[in-house]
This record gives C-alpha cells, structure tokens and sequence, in this order.
C-alpha cells in the first residue's frame, strides 16, 4: 500500500498542486465531502472526458468503471446529449413553464416503466424525499420502511441500521433531525417475516427500496421475494416505492421490467440527464388522483415538494436525447455482454489464486466483493466489507489507469466501453490479486 500511495503522489504532481491549492479555500480541498474518499494522498483532478474514458491534468488517461457512480452510465458527454443541451441552452435553461420535451419525456417514462404520471426534479434523493411525502400525504400514515444497510441519498429517513437487532441511527449520520427510530423501521432484504412484523401495525406509509440492493456491493432478492413484498404491502395498505436509480442498469425499463414489479411509485435519477442534474418519479393513477384531491392550487408552490429549477427546461432537453438516443435497448446488448465478460475475467482470477471472494452482476454492473459467501441481506454484505483492501484495489487500478468506484467495489459499463478497456481491468486485477498473495 506504501509503495502504491508513493507512486500515486509521484506521478500525479499537477493534482497535487491543485490539491494545495483547493485546500485554502474548499473544505478538506475537495468540493463535495464524500470526494475525500478517493484512495489515494488527493483525488486526481479531471482535464476531459469523452465516453468510457477520461484524462487528468497530468496527462494520464483512465478507463472510467466508475461513470460518476452511475451519472455517466451513458459515457461521458454522448454527442446526442451534448448536442441537445447546446441547443437548448441556447434557446433559454430556466423558465418556471413547460417545454414540449416534458410532454415527451413524461410519455416514454410512461411507454417504458408502465406507470401513468410522472413528475421531475433534480436529484434522486429529492424524488425519493418527494414520493416519501407524497405517500405520506395520501396514505395518512407516517413511517417510512426501508431495508438494512440501503442507500437512497441524503435521505433523513433512511440513515438508520440494524444494530443488536432494534434500529440505530447509521454510523456518520451527520446532524440528525431527529433520531431516525421516530421515523422509520428498518429490516433486513429478503427477510419476508420481519417485513410482515414490520408493516403489520399499518402504521407504513411507504417501503423505500432498491429491487436489488446495490450500495453494499449487489445483494439480489430471493426467489419469490418481490413477489411477497408487493403482497404485503397491498394487505396492510402501505405504498411501494422502487428507487431505479441503481438498478436501471438492470435494462432500459430497469428491473422493475426486466422482473415485472408494479410499484406504486418509481424513481430514477443520476444517468437520466446524461449527467445534467435531472431525476424524475412516476406513480400509478391512484396516486395521482388522490394527491390531486388533497393538495390545493393555492398551497402547491409551499407544500414541501418542489424546486425552482425543478423541470427545467435545459434537463429535460437532455433526458429526451438520454432516452431517446443514448439508454437503449440496443446500448444495453452492448453493456451487458460486456459486464459479462468484466464478471468472468475477476471469477477467474478468484479461483486462479484462491482469495475467499466473489463477484456479482446485475445487468451492466459488477461489483467484486470479499467474503466467499453470496450476502442475501445487508448486514452480512457489509460484515464483508474491508476499507482498507478496497482502498488497496482502488488505488493499485488507479495506478494503472483503471478507475472504480470510491465505495465499495462498482464497475459499470457504458454504450461507450469497449471489450479491450474490460481486459485492462482484468489483467489488473490479476496482478493486484497475485501481489496479495505473494
Ligand atoms: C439507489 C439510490 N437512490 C438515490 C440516490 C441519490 O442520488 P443523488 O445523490 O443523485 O441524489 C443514490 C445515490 O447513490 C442511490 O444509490
């Protein structure tokens, strides 16, 4: 790791001045927090990027597995993305009033995901916070449920884990509004009866959940679990929220096609834009109708739902190019094959040198985890995790022009990845592995 962290600083003089230099006036000299996870002494400072690859201001170029921890899962900067948001920036980017790319957009979220009305904001996390709010309003009920160890974004509601069997806030909650037990039950996937505990009292507004857990390496649901978990929350009238945002790389309709869920409520944000800050939730007509009735014209712009930059007109210019050129079915027969083969090159360098590992896939994401055992819940995929190994991977691929994911061990393909920048991973993850070992 020494070696490894010395050559990093050697050969990446031009971040690290700009390091210095970001520490006099950012905190801890990154401009986000979670930045100051990359491995590494600093983050390397990007110059430009186009499709799977990108460059850094001391000239080195990367394979990018990492796509903007799925913001970029449609490669950096696809020219029909680029092309749109030139256009329409030109044309006007904010103006509190429709554009006719919404009407298009809203109708293949439709088309595609099945449920009837579609609203947009900017993030993930604001169209998790919106659905949470709107069931609660309709539902009239006030708990939240979400499973152990899950990620949805800056989510107040769901910072909270299972700690000696009863609900704890999560490790690092940061200021906390309140304690999260107020609000929340929290319990492990693929645990149908502590589910059935959970929503029995019918006090859930709302299950918040990823159809596969993807935030603590890839944990899949069990046969039958889906099918359970929509069966109880219809008996005892709690409403199902599906977070997409992961898991869209399951296929162009996301898992919830790929499986056939029917959700009350559908999220999806970060790749939506080809980057561009966009998200968006679906929901069924129930829904719909009955927010309709509850919430007065009046009162809409101060109901706790919202944004002034929400359904900007610039973001949907660039999720119509997104879906309609870029996230499509023919882009998913290009990046799944190519997961695939991501898959199979790190199973056999895990049975070449016998570590107790495994890898997993869900569509065009793989994500190598260190326990022999498949976790089928949250709490035993984060016992596998190991801080100090991952930064060992992360920095000795980075090394080597390889970029993952700075949590946990993510790699993603794009329609722009190629065959070849999957070999590269490969051969360095041999070579990492057969380091270890030694
Ligand atoms: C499943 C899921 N939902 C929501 C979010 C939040 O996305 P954002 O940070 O863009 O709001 C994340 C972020 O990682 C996520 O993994």
């Amino acid at each position: 790791m020494q070696r490894e962290e010395e050559r990093f600083v050697a050969t990446h003089p031009k971040s690290k001045t700009l390091f210095e230099r970001a520490c006099q006036s950012l905190l801890g000299g990154v401009p986000m927090n979670w930045m100051a996870k990359w491995a590494g002494a600093f983050p390397v400072f990007v110059a430009d990027a186009r499709g799977a690859h990108f460059t850094d201001v001391d000239g080195h170029e990367y394979v990018d597995l990492c796509l903007g921890d799925t913001g970029a899962m449609t490669g950096h900067s696809p020219r029909p993305a680029v092309q749109a948001i030139a256009e329409q920036a030109a044309q006007g980017i904010t103006f509190m009033l429709p554009t006719e790319n919404a009407i298009w957009v809203g109708e293949e979220l439709k088309r595609r995901f099945g449920l009837p009305y579609w609203q947009f904001c900017l993030t993930a996390t604001d169209a998790n916070r919106f659905s949470i709010r709107l069931a609660r309003e309709v539902t009239q009920r006030k708990l939240v449920l979400v499973f152990n160890y899950c990620y949805h974004g800056t989510v107040d509601e769901s910072f909270i884990t299972l700690k000696d069997g009863g609900p704890a806030p999560r490790r690092g909650n940061i200021g906390p509004p309140v304690d999260p037990a107020l609000t929340t039950r929290v319990v492990e996937f693929n645990d149908v009866d502590a589910l059935e505990k959970a929503l029995a009292s019918r006090e859930v507004a709302c299950v918040l959940c990823e159809p596969a857990l993807t935030n603590v390496g890839i944990v899949h649901p069990e046969p039958g679990y889906h099918d359970a978990l929509r069966r109880l929350t219809r008996q005892y009238g709690s409403l199902l929220i599906v977070d997409e945002t992961h898991t869209i790389c399951a296929g162009p309709g996301g898992f919830t096609r790929e499986h056939n869920l029917d959700p009350d409520f559908f999220v999806l944000g970060k790749p939506l834009a080809s980057g561009l800050p966009a998200a968006t939730y679906g929901f069924t007509q129930e829904v719909g109708e009955r927010v309709l009735q509850r919430v007065k014209v009046e009162d809409c712009d101060t109901g706790g739902i919202g944004g002034t930059l929400a359904g900007n007109a610039l973001s949907l210019a660039a999720m119509r190019a997104t879906l309609e050129h870029v996230l499509t079915p023919a882009a998913f027969r290009h990046m799944i094959p190519l997961a695939e083969q991501f898959t199979s090159g790190v199973e056999a360098a895990i049975r070449e040198f016998g570590v107790p590992w495994h890898v997993t896939r869900l569509g065009c994401r793989a994500e190598y985890l260190f326990t022999d055992q498949r976790p089928r819940n949250g709490a035993q995929a984060a016992a596998a995790m190991d801080f100090e190994l991952e930064r060992f991977m992360h920095l000795y691929a980075l090394n080597r022009g390889v970029l993952l994911t700075p949590f946990h061990n993510m790699a993603l393909m794009s329609p722009a990845t190629t065959s070849s920048d999957v070999d590269q991973h490969t051969r360095i993850f041999r070579e990492a592995v057969s380091e270890l070992v030694r």
